[in-house]
């Protein structure tokens, strides 16, 4: 059975290295940490006592962070700077690791950018975003390979993704196709990202189905995502845990400073996850952290195996709708209101499939409201254009 893992915002129970599986020796390094959820991810690894490396790609603000981290009291912070869109970068970071340290016990991919605020849709700088928020993360990711720990506490990458690489915003369905197969490989993967850039270039990338909104980042994200998932499970067993985590809408700069929550309220669940007991950490999962409403907070557990949405808890809750049933007398009714009960009970179970996997991939934020809005509002552009002109 999966694990349940309490992902609401509002989590408060303590985590403390007296408890958990990790001391001062385990070492977690964060991408893109200067600001942001990265920069509250890093302070929370600190606070429940990991040794980190906070980087950045700007020595100057990398070096600031660390500062304030100090001042807060938490010491087992070193700095490096990283640009993960640079190779060059990522091989002298390696290279200082290697000496610094030796070991990895957890990688968390944070660092990204998005050029467009939460109603635009430019890919003009598509290379950029593609090169830094997926090569720049599979190309570190493959390097920090060899380091880590494999211990049977098991080594964990964390991938900060988001919902808009979710596979249902992809709408050519030979792509759609080719990242859900089972024998998905890494070329394919880069293929399908070199189809996208290729599909900019040309100028064709509003025609060829792919995801709607922030297209360039949505893109990397589902690149990232399905990287993550071929890396699970090449390294099923053998002492590696690969996960992608969806913050949710955060405040921070890449969202102009709106969201449903701060960094740190994201940090508290991210590191939540990086953490899990080595008996309860999955694999090859996709989870949505949320600003939790009453469902959700029940939905929140649930993760996305690869891209298919797990419906554990959904089965849960119907095993105990069919006890209350039996506990109602269900047994002496009479055989058509057995039926009438029956069809009532399956039509809500497909009701309850289709809003739970809605839910769980599509979420119900101001984020999600922004981009339905600028969905219907393409739609009806398009509608307007087809229309005969007076
Ligand atoms: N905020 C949200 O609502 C939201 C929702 C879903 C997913 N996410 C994901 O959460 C993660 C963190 O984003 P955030 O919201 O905290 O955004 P943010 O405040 O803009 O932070 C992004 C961080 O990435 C760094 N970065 C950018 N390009 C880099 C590069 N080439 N090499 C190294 N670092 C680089 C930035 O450094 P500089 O300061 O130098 O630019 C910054 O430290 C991202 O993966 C993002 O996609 C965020």
């Amino acid at each position: 059975m999966e694990p349940t893992i309490d992902l609401s915002f509002s989590t408060t129970s303590p985590l403390s290295s007296s408890t958990g599986w990790w001391n001062k020796d385990t070492v977690a390094v964060v991408t893109g940490a200067n600001k942001g959820i990265g920069f509250a991810l890093v302070k929370r690894f600190a606070e429940v006592g990991l040794t980190v490396v906070l980087t950045a790609r700007d020595r100057e603000r990398g070096e600031r962070a660390v500062e304030s981290l100090k001042e807060k009291g938490l010491h087992g912070v070193r700095f490096f700077p990283l640009d993960v869109s640079q190779p060059d970068s990522i091989k002298t970071f390696v290279s200082w690791f290697e000496t610094q340290f030796g070991v990895l016990d957890i990688l968390v991919n944070n660092a990204a950018v998005s050029f467009n605020d939460i109603n635009q849709n430019s890919v003009e700088h598509a290379e950029t975003v593609i090169k830094t928020n997926f090569f720049g993360s599979k190309i570190l990711t493959e390097s920090l390979l060899p380091f880590f720990r494999l211990s049977p506490s098991i080594s964990r990458i964390l991938n900060i993704s988001s919902r808009l690489g979710s596979i249902n915003k992809m709408r050519n369905p030979n792509i759609k196709s080719i990242l859900q197969s089972k024998k998905l490989s890494v070329e394919q993967i880069e293929w399908v990202v070199n189809c996208f850039l290729e599909d900019v270039r040309g100028g064709t990338w509003e025609s060829r189905g792919w995801p709607q909104v922030w297209t360039d980042y949505a893109v990397s994200k589902l690149a990232l995502n399905a990287y993550a998932r071929v890396l699970a499970g090449r390294y099923e067993g053998r002492g590696l845990s690969v996960n992608c985590f969806c913050p949710g809408f955060t405040q921070t700069a890449m969202t102009g400073g709106r969201g449903t929550h701060t960094a740190d309220d994201a940090a508290q669940v991210g590191v939540r996850l990086a953490l899990l007991p080595p008996e309860e950490l999955p694999t090859g999962k996709f989870y949505i952290g949320e600003q939790s409403s009453k469902h959700y907070n029940q939905a929140i557990s649930r993760v996305l195996e690869g891209f298919t949405v797990d419906l554990i808890s959904l089965f849960n809750n119907t095993s105990l709708q069919f006890s209350a049933c039996k506990m109602a007398g269900y047994n002496s009714l009479a055989p058509k209101t057995k039926n009438l009960i029956i069809a009532g009970g399956l039509s809500a179970f497909v009701f309850g499939v289709y809003f739970y996997t809605m839910k769980a991939v599509g979420g119900t934020d101001e984020l999600q409201v922004a981009i339905d809005k600028f969905e219907e509002q393409k739609k009806q552009e398009a509608q307007a254009n087809m229309a005969p002109k007076a």
